[in-house]
């Protein structure tokens, strides 16, 4: 049994925000000086995100992403996926990641067959990384994809793209994927920055594609699985791929097949709402296994059609204020 919701799509993934703390500052994501960080006892527990993956797995839901800020930060992380692997209802556990703290746990992801990761990563050039993430990490980062790739695990770099910013690192990017089985994907940028800045004129998937094609006559796009926000394209003599992800234009809201809870157990139906209820209050009010079930159920069936339509009935200063950090991406 699958959820369905009110526009008959299929709802089977979950991305979970383990914390909304990172040791990166990347200038899209959050000011300076960082987000206010929730308390601790605000973020859900251990037992809270078990009971829930739990529940979701009765019903339907096969894909769990653990995502952040950075996941590796939560002390209990590791424990978090090990009894997430043993909970049997998900097929595909993955996990986005900055790629700073992961290499100590390579061998704990393999021993537990949680071999797709999506690494965050803008650009290749040392100092711009640091202008982006405004920490000093790139060899780190970069030794993480490396050992990565050599595990043999399914890596997908996420790139953000900005005009102007890393402009240039769009096709050594892209250049990666023709030398290693790995997929990279260039995001447009999201206004979700914490107040970090102003809402500049994005680079659009339009004008991604098009810097894309110049450096790659023979650029084909790829017929994609149902539900992935990357359009792929390939190119001669490529053993990975190329994406883009057009998160700003939404147009890949008609396969949408997620459910989002944030670090504080607000459960968004779409990346573009303001949270539409706080499981976690639900959860601690004393809910039971069958009140969270239908409640699931019942957000579920009022998906937004679309970004657009979830975007109405936000505010702008709630969404700019936002931060992906405590959404989870
Ligand atoms: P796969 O599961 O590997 O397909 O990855 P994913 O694209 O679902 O997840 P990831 O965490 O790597 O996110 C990559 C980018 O896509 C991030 O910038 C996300 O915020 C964006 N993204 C993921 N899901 C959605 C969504 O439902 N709507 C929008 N607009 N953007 C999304
Ligand atoms: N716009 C687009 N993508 C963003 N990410 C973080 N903040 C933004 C934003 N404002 C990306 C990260 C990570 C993914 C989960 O979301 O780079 O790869
Ligand atoms: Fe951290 Fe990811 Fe936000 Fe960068 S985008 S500051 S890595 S949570």
């Amino acid at each position: 049994m699958t959820l369905k919701d009110n526009y008959n799509r299929d709802i089977n993934y979950v991305r979970i925000a383990v914390t909304d703390r990172c040791n990166l500052r990347c200038f899209y994501c959050m000011p300076e000086q960082g987000i206010v960080y929730e308390p601790k006892d605000h973020l859900l527990s251990y037992e809270e995100i078990i009971r829930l993956l739990t529940i979701l797995g009765q019903l339907g839901f096969t894909k769990v992403r653990f995502t952040g800020g950075e996941p590796f930060l939560r002390k209990d992380f590791t424990q978090l996926i090990e009894k997430t692997a043993a909970l049997s209802a998900f097929e595909n556990i993955h996990i986005t990641t900055n790629g700073t703290l992961v290499q100590n746990h390579i061998p704990l992801l393999k021993k537990l067959g949680i071999t797709k990761l999506n690494l965050s990563l803008d650009t290749l050039n040392e100092e711009r990384f640091k202008k982006i993430t405004r920490r000093d990490d790139f060899s780190k980062v970069w030794d993480t994809l490396q050992v990565l790739i050599k595990e043999n695990f399914s890596v997908k770099v996420n790139a953000v793209a900005m005009n102007g910013i890393n402009t240039e690192d769009i096709i050594p990017m892209a250049e990666l994927a023709r030398e290693y089985p790995i997929h990279v994907r260039f995001i447009e940028e999201m206004p979700f920055n914490g107040g970090a800045k102003e809402n500049q004129k994005i680079f659009s998937s339009k004008e991604i594609l098009s810097t894309l094609h110049k450096h790659f006559p023979d650029l084909k796009v790829l017929s994609g699985k149902h539900g992935d926000t990357a359009t792929e394209y390939t190119a001669a003599h490529f053993i990975g791929k190329i994406g883009i992800i057009p998160a700003f234009s939404r147009t890949f809201c008609t396969t949408c097949n997620r459910l989002r809870i944030t670090a504080n157990g607000e459960i968004k139906t779409c990346l573009y709402d303001g949270g539409v209820f706080s499981m976690r209050d639900f959860l601690r009010s004393g809910a039971t296994d069958l009140e969270v079930k239908e409640k699931f159920i019942e957000l579920i069936r009022l998906k937004p059609k679309d970004g657009f339509e979830a975007e109405k009935f936000t505010t702008q200063s709630v969404i700019r204020n936002e931060s992906m950090s405590s959404i989870g991406g």
